[in-house]
């Protein structure tokens, strides 16, 4: 997404309202042994500490087209309030319509929860019921959390897209993120999809040690603000070898994170690996220890992005930060450091950015670019960048982006006519350069 959204959230989470929480489990006396499939019964004899959870015990059925959001919050409270150390809650296969739904911990007594979702849920698609920047399956405050099961979150953001002020209005309504993590330790998210999300698909805040592998992530790439992952004011967070295609940033990495790791991440059509935009709010913190690797973008209109807003209105900073090993596949901006980031007309200022940008580097970078202009470093006037190494870049013109009576020779003619640009850095190169350094 082009700014950042979650200044405000911790205060809006507190204000969400227990009534979901208050009326009568019906499952109240059904646990592990009660009321579950002979499958399940099997597995329960062999991992004996772990309790069973099924939401069907509270009432959810597949494909009916009812809303099950009370079955799979009183399935929530029972495995949250659990004693047992470990306890699995299950979502079987099949349609389930769900949503909003919030799972809070701290879930005092259980050490590991997995949830495990095999089925397709589907969220609502009234609007009403979500409040602007919430989510639509919000995670908070658990330690241990494992979400997982192959299954997929769809966020049916066709119907939600329309209403999207975002891309033009700085105070529009936000629409929900699907999957939303918030004060979680120790989570991991495995081998789930999520398609048409309404706003992001997934996004952290103030989580640590967070490892999310195997996501397939999917919108169109018209969708508004679709991001695949947001990590914001986290440490400590890993993705790796998963899929995103979608309408904005695959990653976006906001103010506040560090030792952030993202590798093995194919990632197109989309806005490409972004880290900001920083520097839009007031007490921002530093980005810190960020390595994105082995990642392959594909018709992504930017391949490696630092964006930081014109005028913003604190000193902040992002430093030790390493892009090694991408392959851009006709990209049309594989590598881009923008300082003066404002996608709203109503911002004229001239004032220069005060994030600092220090030890970024760029280590083989391979691929084509659709546009000439193929590595782009503006920083800003008030802060030079600082410490910014290229190494072994070898970007040449795709042939698509050729003439086509040339398009026979396309490769000699890309790695001439692509070019770089620069203000206020002065970069170090190391090995190849194509296209040649840029001088400021
Ligand atoms: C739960 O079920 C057991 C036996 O199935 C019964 O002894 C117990 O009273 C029940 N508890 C509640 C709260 O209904
Ligand atoms: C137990 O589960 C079956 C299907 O899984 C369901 O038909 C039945 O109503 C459930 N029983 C209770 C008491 O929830
Ligand atoms: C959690 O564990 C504590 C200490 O062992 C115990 O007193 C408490 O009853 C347990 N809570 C639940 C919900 O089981
Ligand atoms: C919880 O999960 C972690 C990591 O999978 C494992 O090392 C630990 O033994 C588990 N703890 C319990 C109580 O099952
Ligand atoms: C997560 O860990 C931090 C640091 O250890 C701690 O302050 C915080 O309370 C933990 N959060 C939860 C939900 O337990
Ligand atoms: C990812 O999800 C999309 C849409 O559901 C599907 O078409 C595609 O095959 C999936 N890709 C992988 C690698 O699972
Ligand atoms: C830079 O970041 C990497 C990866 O997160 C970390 O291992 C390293 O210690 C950091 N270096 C400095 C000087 O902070
Ligand atoms: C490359 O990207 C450009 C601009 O995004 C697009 O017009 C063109 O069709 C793409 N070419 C291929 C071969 O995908």
């Amino acid at each position: 997404m082009e700014f950042s959204i979650f200044h405000h959230l911790r205060v809006l989470f507190f204000f969400f309202t227990l009534s979901s929480y208050s009326f009568v489990l019906r499952g109240d006396n059904i646990t592990s042994a009660g009321n579950l499939s002979l499958r399940n019964r099997v597995r329960n004899r062999d991992k004996s500490s772990v309790l069973l959870v099924d939401v069907r015990s509270f009432g959810a059925r597949a494909n009916d087209h009812r809303d099950h959001t009370k079955a799979f919050v009183a399935a929530w409270d029972k495995a949250c309030k659990s004693s047992s150390s470990s306890v699995d809650l299950i979502i079987p296969r099949g349609e389930f319509h769900v949503g909003p739904l919030r799972f809070s911990g701290p879930c005092t007594n259980v050490s590991n929860l997995t949830v495990r979702v095999k089925g397709n849920l589907k969220a609502s698609t009234d609007l009403s019921k979500y409040r602007s920047g919430g989510g639509w399956i919000e995670f908070g405050w658990i330690n241990g959390l494992t979400l997982t099961g192959g299954g997929t979150f769809d966020g049916q953001g066709a119907v939600a897209w329309p209403f999207n002020k975002c891309t033009t209005d700085s105070n529009c309504k936000l629409l929900p993120t699907s999957l939303k993590f918030v004060g979680m330790n120790r989570t991991v998210v495995r081998r789930i999809s999520s398609v048409n999300s309404k706003f992001f698909h997934i996004a952290l805040v103030e989580c640590r040690d967070f490892k999310g592998t195997r996501l397939n992530i999917t919108a169109p790439s018209d969708s508004p603000n679709t991001d695949g992952i947001h990590i914001e004011r986290s440490s400590n967070v890993y993705f790796s070898r998963s899929h995103i295609a979608t309408g904005d940033d695959c990653v976006s990495i906001g103010q506040g994170n560090s030792q952030i790791t993202i590798t093995s991440i194919k990632c197109g059509p989309g806005h490409g690996i972004s880290v900001g935009s920083l520097g839009r709010y007031p007490n921002e913190k530093d980005v810190k220890g960020l390595v994105v690797r082995d990642c392959k973008m594909s018709g992504t209109t930017n391949g490696i992005r630092i964006k930081t807003w014109a005028d913003s209105p604190g000193l902040s900073a992002a430093t030790n930060m390493t892009f090694e090993n991408i392959v851009m596949n006709n990209v049309t901006n594989p590598i881009i450091i923008d300082q003066s980031y404002c996608p709203f007309s109503s911002c004229t200022s001239n004032v220069p950015s005060k994030v600092k940008l220090s030890e970024i580097y760029f280590k083989n970078i391979r691929g084509t670019s659709s546009s000439r202009v193929a590595v782009q470093l503006h920083c800003s006037r008030g802060m030079p960048c600082k410490k910014v190494y290229l190494e072994n870049v070898h970007l040449s013109l795709s042939s698509s982006a050729v003439g086509g009576s040339e398009k026979k020779q396309s490769r000699n003619i890309g790695s001439e006519a692509v070019s770089s640009s620069c203000r206020y850095v002065r970069a170090k190169y190391i090995g190849t350069q194509i296209p040649p350094p840029c001088h400021y």
